[in-house]
């Protein structure tokens, strides 16, 4: 039922009020509301905002979620940092003006609505429950305070039972904080995630109450063991029984089980059924599984409750590394921040989808929810399409890395905040690693093994089937002060060049690169002479999309790939990241208006840089790629050497120039590792025309082409869509891509011409983003220049079906028309 009120949340409503309405009393069990529409917003510190006679008529009116911040304006004072980032090996303290976006999230917020819960009866229970709050969260329900919440990517609940009014109104209030220097990149402000009113019968299974493992699996059968907590009300003296069924993908009962208990304080079933013939769950099968629960107490039906998973085996062994369903296999992933790009933090299941079809179709496979708790609507997609993930817990323990930031509340918070990830996740498949921790700096102190043990010990005693890591960074005091071979997965990040010395030294006999590269780029600009490089900066704040410029700590993504391949025992990479993010924008961190990282495999927008072809060739066993750089429309560079890369999974390939050879090329080994895994030509002296490429196979057989043309004058506009078709549903989204192209069709790679959009029918325009970290335009206004020809112009469905106009307009441009359908939302 949840996860279907995220997809079609409006109608869904509707739906349920209609049945309130009508449904019988004996019938009803569980209501769940997603709180998204009416919701009055304000900005400050606002006396007397929590009371329920407050009058927010004048607030604004928004919608949940939602990120205050992102609307901006940027101004590089937002939360001006003046620091020595120590895990960049800075020796004194610098004023940093983008490192947290430039965005105003700094400072309260307040949110306010009205709960619907007329009807509500005696003994039933009501509970809010939230996906994470932008931060510091105090909950009031009718002016008086229930709970508090610091950490802003925890989700967490309270139940607000015994502070309802029978006859109503009752009034939510919520008060954030965010406080300066709290972050090293954008968090976001807010109630960027869901808010869910849950009403329950007084006997009831309550917020993540059920705990499902697969302890055998073999070809034969599964057994699925299925806890699962009742909460009673005191003195409740009923015989209960808990129906359950094991329902496969298309619906069919595939195992059931009836336990009963006598009443008891703290009742919990322990269920164990068996599901014939398991359909194992992988990144390339990802079937999952529906545990479907009734809780009856005596002949009453109290409670359903549905708890989806998979059927896979997960094993981490010595010289033997990673082991899916007993198959070895390496991590090909990415980290990633939560924001959105032009979203911001506002959490959407639309936005999530497309940013993992991108990565799938890159080849990658798993991802680290780098560095805290992801929403709950990315773990349910990577479930339902098949990634890994490493979810990680925390940026600091005990020792500051920014002087307001988590370290403030790890003494009394972090174990709450782990039983809660660790509790909301455990039963997904797609969880593979818990991490509790992201180089932190209590790695070179005496006590930080022993926190890490701490901290590990309290995961396993919450989830013992998988594995704790980490991601680690002071490689001498890793081993010096014990950390390293604490972990049931010793992560490290940046290290390749020391790989075989951990491996000769860890108990594990296994490491994972946990975060690799840090490779610097923007989408679109090359710089000469091309050159593998350090912390180079440039007068325009952008790095070059040739892939060799990377940071003092960091590599360029070939250096990580031949010390994965030269020492079976890495179980994989975590490439930092996989999309850019809002902050962090190493290594303009001090040279405003950079407000965004350069790391991305895509740019902020999801636009795929080169690099997304050089993973793409590596990662993507299934399909060819074949990908030429640069661009080849450089007036000016006549006659200079411009060289040309080739990212593609054949060994060998031959590149013209307007027909002319240039060379046969093939991937070998030398002293850089970059000719192992791209085919470069790099004396090529540049002249307007055709770029092509040959490939040839193992076999010498000629089997692809590509080529790359000079653009002549920007000429039109043309509009490419990630879907045509949308749900009516208020979320669903449409990415389109604005490309500036010439008479001829080709990409004009330098054009800049401002766009502007209308979207009419059944969408509006919600945000456009370009992908350069030094653009301070808005994000919700509906204008844009180009970066290196391109914008991404994004439209929301509305909730009603029909179809939508998109129009993009340029000066001394052919605008042009899409239309895309948006259909009624289903609602199974
Ligand atoms: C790492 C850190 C990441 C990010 C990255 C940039 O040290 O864990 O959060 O800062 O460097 O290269």
């Amino acid at each position: 039922m949840l996860a279907h009120f995220r997809k079609h949340a409006l109608p869904c409503l509707i739906a349920l009020l209609v049945l309130l309405a009508s449904w019988p009393a004996a019938a009803q069990t569980r209501h769940e509301y997603l709180l998204t529409t009416d919701w009055k917003f304000a900005k400050g510190d606002v006396p007397g905002a929590a009371k329920s006679d407050f009058k927010d008529a004048a607030w604004q009116t928004v919608s949940v979620p939602h990120d205050w911040a992102i609307y901006g304006p940027f101004d590089g004072s937002n939360d001006l940092q003046t620091v020595k980032i120590e895990q960049n090996n800075e020796q004194k303290a610098t004023v940093k003006a983008g490192r947290t976006g430039g965005l105003p999230y700094v400072g309260t917020g307040w949110y306010r609505r009205q709960l619907p819960v007329a009807g509500f009866r005696p003994g039933q229970r009501a509970v809010l429950l939230f996906d994470g709050a932008m931060s510091d969260a105090h909950v009031f329900v009718n002016g008086q305070e229930i709970g508090n919440w610091p950490y802003g990517y925890s989700s967490f609940s309270f139940d607000i039972t015994n502070y309802l009014q029978a006859k109503g109104p009752n009034t939510l209030a919520v008060r954030l904080k965010n406080q300066p220097e709290s972050a090293r990149w954008y968090p976001g402000a807010g109630l960027y995630r869901n808010v869910h009113l849950i009403i329950t019968s007084d006997v009831h299974i309550p917020v993540w109450g059920t705990h499902l493992t697969t302890p055998e699996i073999t070809a034969q059968s599964a057994r699925v063991q299925l806890r699962t907590q009742v909460a009673t009300s005191a003195g409740a003296r009923q015989p209960l029984r808990l129906q359950t069924e094991i329902r496969d993908a298309a619906g069919q009962v595939v195992a059931s089980n009836t336990s009963t208990l006598a009443a008891a304080d703290r009742p919990e079933f322990d269920q164990s059924l068996r599901v014939p013939q398991p359909k194992l769950w992988s990144p390339e099968t990802p079937f999952l599984y529906t545990a479907a629960s009734r809780l009856y107490a005596g002949e009453v039906l109290k409670d359903e409750y549905k708890t989806t998973f998979g059927i896979r085996s997960v094993k981490f062994e010595k010289d033997k590394g990673f082991l899916l369903n007993g198959q070895p296999r390496k991590f090909k992933g990415v980290c990633n921040h939560h924001d959105l790009g032009p979203l911001g933090t506002a959490v959407n299941t639309a936005a999530l989808r497309r940013q993992l079809t991108l990565l799938k179709d890159m080849g990658c496979d798993a991802i680290r929810t780098s560095h805290n708790m992801p929403a709950p609507e990315l773990v349910s997609l990577c479930d339902e399409m098949g990634l890994l993930l490493m979810v990680e817990a925390f940026d600091e323990w005990k020792t500051p890395k920014v002087k307001n930031g988590y370290s403030q509340y790890f003494d009394q918070w972090a174990e709450k905040d782990l039983v809660n990830m660790v509790h909301r996740d455990r039963n997904h498949p797609s969880v593979i690693i818990w991490s509790i921790g992201n180089e932190v700096p209590d790695q070179s102190n005496a006590g930080g093994a022993a926190i890490a043990k701490r901290l590990q010990d309290i995961v396993h005693r919450e989830d013992p089937t998988r594995p704790v890591g980490a991601g680690l960074d002071r490689f001498d005091d890793d081993f010096k002060y014990g950390i390293a071979a604490v972990l049931d997965i010793p992560g490290f990040n940046y290290k390749p060049s020391r790989y075989t010395e951990a491996l000769s030294k860890l108990p594990q006999g296994f490491l994972l690169g946990s975060e690799t590269a840090s490779t610097v780029s923007s989408r679109g600009v090359y710089k000469f002479p091309v050159a593998v490089v350090k912390e180079k900066k440039y007068a325009d704040n952008q790095s070059s999309s040739y892939d060799l410029e990377a940071c003092s700590w960091s590599q360029i993504p070939d250096e990580e790939f031949a010390a994965q391949d030269d020492q079976p025992n890495v179980l994989g990479e975590f490439v930092w990241t996989g999309f850019d993010y809002l902050g962090e924008p190493t290594p303009y961190d001090e040279v405003w208006p950079s407000h965004n990282s350069y790391f991305g495999i895509l740019d902020l927008a999801g636009m795929p840089k080169d690099r997304y072809y050089l993973y793409r060739a590596r990662w993507n066993t299934a399909q060819s790629t074949l990908h030429l750089l640069p661009h080849w429309t450089w007036p000016g560079r006549e006659g200079q050497t411009t060289p040309v890369f080739a990212y593609t999974n054949y060994p060998s390939a031959e590149l013209f120039v307007n027909g002319q050879s240039q060379g046969r090329q093939t991937k070998h080994a030398s002293d850089q590792p970059q000719t192992r895994y791209r085919l470069m030509w790099n004396e090529v002296k540049y002249q307007p025309g055709t770029l092509k490429v040959v490939a040839y196979d193992a076999t010498g057989k000629a089997v692809a082409e590509e080529e790359v043309h000079t653009a002549g004058p920007p000429h039109h506009i043309k509009l490419v869509p990630n879907q045509t078709r949308l749900a009516a549903d208020g979320q669903d989204l449409a990415y389109v891509t604005a490309r500036v192209e010439d008479v001829q069709g080709n990409l004009c790679p330098n054009a800049t011409n401002q766009l502007r959009m209308q979207v009419s029918g059944a969408g509006r325009f919600r945000a456009v983003g370009n992908g350069d970290a030094t653009c301070l335009e808005l994000f919700h206004q509906p204008q844009m220049h180009a970066f290196s020809g391109q914008v991404m112009v994004i439209v929301q469905a509305t909730t009603t079906p029909g179809e939508i106009q998109l129009n993009v307009t340029g000066s001394g441009l052919s605008s042009a028309t899409l239309r895309l359908q948006s259909e009624r939302a289903t609602v199974q």
